[in-house]
């Protein structure tokens, strides 16, 4: 089964082929990053703009790379929520009208749910597990816009154990860098950056919130206020630096920051491994591409913990169309009058 996954709820612009929910035949994806690089943020009404001029090409694009006919193509896959609503709409009608025009099911699914599913997904013949992930496991789902420690049960049936009471930490990174300057967008400016500095170079209070039933919960808005006021003592350091004083460079808030931000999530997920005894990780979101976060995790010689490649970390069609698959394949379709909702809908509240 050939499905067409079309993702639109930010300011990536993609479309993809997989099949059977596993085998990628095509991944396009086209970014806005340049666009919004100038105002250093997405803005949501360039970004819905930019889907509706480029959506028609990038699901063309799709479709000849993965070798494929619109004729081939067995069912289609969106994404529905969360998301920015004007963005999402520009995919989800796009998809819509693709699946009426061709008679083919369609389905409409939950962005974060597709970011858990991304690991599953085979690009080339090493990308196949030697034993996939068995339900249920521990979801670590982290991006520009959530931050969400889950208990998986099956690829839909997930329970919210702990969730950011403030920022998202893609959202603290993001902000970060902008005060700094370190680059747009700013995950992986500071992760770069991080590479070359000393973690310890500056503290870094961390949130105290992990009682009752706060237990798994995150909070970023703390360590990106901390963080961003220590951009006067950083400059007074670098210019100290500059008359032979103490050296303190942005490679060190960089790695301070960064370590921080990923402890923050590392006690939450520790604090759920040890109450589930769950001690299989899947990791999805841009922020699972963090490089510290991947090194750290790769040190718990208890745990299991997956990631997806770093390229289907991000936002993309073919994590929309694997997921899409598993619905389709059981018959689930959504009706063509199916809204976009800018909230995540799918997930219970909080377990246990
Ligand atoms: O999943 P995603 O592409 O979009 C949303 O669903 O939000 O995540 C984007 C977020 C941004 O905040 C970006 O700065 C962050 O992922 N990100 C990273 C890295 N690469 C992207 N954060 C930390 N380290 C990275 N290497
Ligand atoms: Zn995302």
């Amino acid at each position: 089964m050939k499905i067409l996954g079309i993702e639109s709820s930010c300011d990536e612009c993609a479309a993809a082929v997989v099949e059977n929910g596993k085998q990628v035949l095509s991944n396009v994806v086209a970014t806005q990053i340049p666009i919004h690089a100038a105002y250093e943020g997405v803005v949501p009404e360039i970004a819905s703009r930019m889907h509706t001029e480029w959506i028609y090409g990038v699901v063309q694009e799709a479709l000849k790379q993965a070798g494929l006919r619109p004729a081939q193509i067995d069912g289609v896959a969106a994404t529905a929520h969360p998301g920015m609503l004007g963005s999402l709409l520009v995919g989800l009608s796009f998809a819509k009208a693709f699946a009426w025009s061709r008679k083919l099911p369609f389905i409409g699914v939950d962005h974060m749910l597709a970011h858990l599913y991304a690991s599953q997904l085979i690009e080339a013949p090493e990308d196949v597990f030697a034993s996939p992930p068995e339900y249920p496991f521990l979801g670590l789902l982290v991006s520009g816009g959530h931050s969400i420690i889950c208990k998986a049960d099956s690829f839909d049936e997930v329970t919210v154990l702990g969730t950011t009471i403030d920022d998202a930490v893609g959202e603290a990174f993001d902000k970060v860098s902008k005060y700094y300057g370190f680059g747009y967008p700013g995950g992986a400016a500071i992760d770069k950056l991080a590479q070359k500095g000393d973690p310890s170079a500056f503290n870094f209070p961390m949130p105290n919130l992990y009682k009752g039933e706060h237990r798994y919960d995150l909070s970023y808005s703390g360590l990106k206020t901390a963080a961003i006021n220590q951009l006067e003592q950083f400059r007074n350091k670098k210019s100290a630096a500059n008359t032979g004083g103490e050296q303190a460079g942005p490679e060190d808030i960089a790695a301070s920051f960064q370590k921080a931000a990923v402890e923050i999530l590392l006690r939450s997920l520790f604090r759920a491994v040890e109450d589930t005894k769950i001690a299989t990780i899947v990791s999805g979101g841009g922020v699972a591409a963090n490089s510290y976060l991947r090194a750290c995790l790769a040190e718990q010689p208890e745990l299991r913990c997956i990631f997806p490649k770093p390229a289907l970390c991000g936002d993309n069609g073919a994590m929309i169309a694997g997921l899409g698959y598993q619905y389709l394949s059981r018959g689930v379709r959504s009706p063509l009058n199916t809204a976009a909702s800018a909230r995540v809908r799918t997930f219970k509240r909080r377990y246990p």
